[in-house]
């Protein structure tokens, strides 16, 4: 076990070590899901919060799961309904709970940075949930066990990542984290969508779907994050659609063995249609279940593979 860390706030700073240290404990996790009674006393007398400032569903609900069947307390702090409302700073309602002892703090924020920030007061663990359009490792880390486990290795694998790259923190967590473990990435979406500097990540750019998902071992398709855009970045859906979509008659020129994902929540008929999101090739609810035992994996290392 090579796990150092006191927070887990980007796949930028993780080594191959590091990640195939989360991917294989992830995996001796996965078996609970699978027991009548799901629960083994790994954080017993532990206690996790989730601090979430956005909307979540299966991120929230998997770090929630994840803790429950490892035997933690697990507390959810949701901003809206708490004293954020009323005017208490992020900073210090972090402090708050941090003066109830708490081991580790999950969160989730609009703003790129805030994990780092907690990381830098708080004494206990830090995990980004979500942050911006920064960093999301947790789903990244989901992304690649559900590959590895799928393909039964990651090393020489093609990826295609298509869509709104631009405000996607999943897609930046993910390039960083399928480099470092000697993935090919190739980015794919409207000049307006991809990063001008994207290339400097060490990922190719095609502005034709086609070309990028041809060859491609797996394709990860990205919402359109219209919350995080400012001014009208895309003719209109329909046209999107119409050029980006991901439907039957283009996957028919993929690869026959091709994986396709998404990390949700996903917008059917938009980026993807329905018969694809639920068709033979798609892994998307694989990834949804390899959450649970990804955060259980994170929390596990933060939290109990230390002495108290
Ligand atoms: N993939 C993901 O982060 O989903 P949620 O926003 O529902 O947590």
């Amino acid at each position: 076990m090579t796990w150092r860390r006191k927070d887990l706030l980007g796949t930028r700073e993780l080594d191959a070590a590091e990640i195939r240290d989360v991917l294989d404990t992830a995996d001796s996790m996965k078996e609970i899901a699978a027991r009548d009674i799901k629960k083994v006393p790994t954080l017993r007398g532990k206690t996790v919060v989730n601090l979430f400032y956005e909307a979540s569903t299966r991120t929230r609900t998997s770090f929630e799961i994840a803790g429950k069947w490892l035997s933690a307390d697990v507390i959810n702090f949701s901003a809206s309904g708490s004293s954020a409302e009323k005017g208490e700073s992020f900073l210090d309602t972090a402090l708050n709970i941090e003066a109830m002892s708490p081991d580790v703090v999950v969160v989730r924020h609009g703003a790129s940075g805030a994990p780092a920030l907690l990381a830098r007061h708080l004494k206990c663990a830090v995990v980004n949930a979500g942050d911006g359009a920064h960093e999301h490792p947790t789903q990244a880390l989901l992304d690649l066990q559900t590959i590895r486990q799928k393909k039964g290795h990651l090393e020489g694998l093609s990826v295609a990542i298509v869509g709104d790259v631009a405000h996607s923190r999943v897609a930046r967590s993910n390039i960083h984290a399928m480099r470092t473990m000697g993935m090919t990435v190739t980015v794919a979406g409207p000049p307006t969508l991809i990063p001008p500097a994207c290339q400097e990540l060490g990922v190719k750019v095609s502005h034709r779907l086609e070309e990028a998902i041809g060859h491609a071992d797996v394709i990860m398709m990205l919402r359109l994050q219209k919350e995080r855009m400012h001014s009208g970045l895309i003719p209109s859906l329909r046209e999107y659609s119409r050029v980006w979509g991901l439907g039957l008659e283009k996957l028919r020129a993929c690869r026959a063995d091709v994986l396709i994902m998404h990390p949700g929540p996903v917008n059917r008929g938009v980026e993807i249609a329905p018969e694809v999101a639920d068709g033979p090739y798609s892994v998307i609810l694989d990834q949804v279940a390899n959450g649970v035992a990804v955060r259980m994996a994170v929390l596990y290392l933060l939290a109990g593979s230390r002495p108290a």
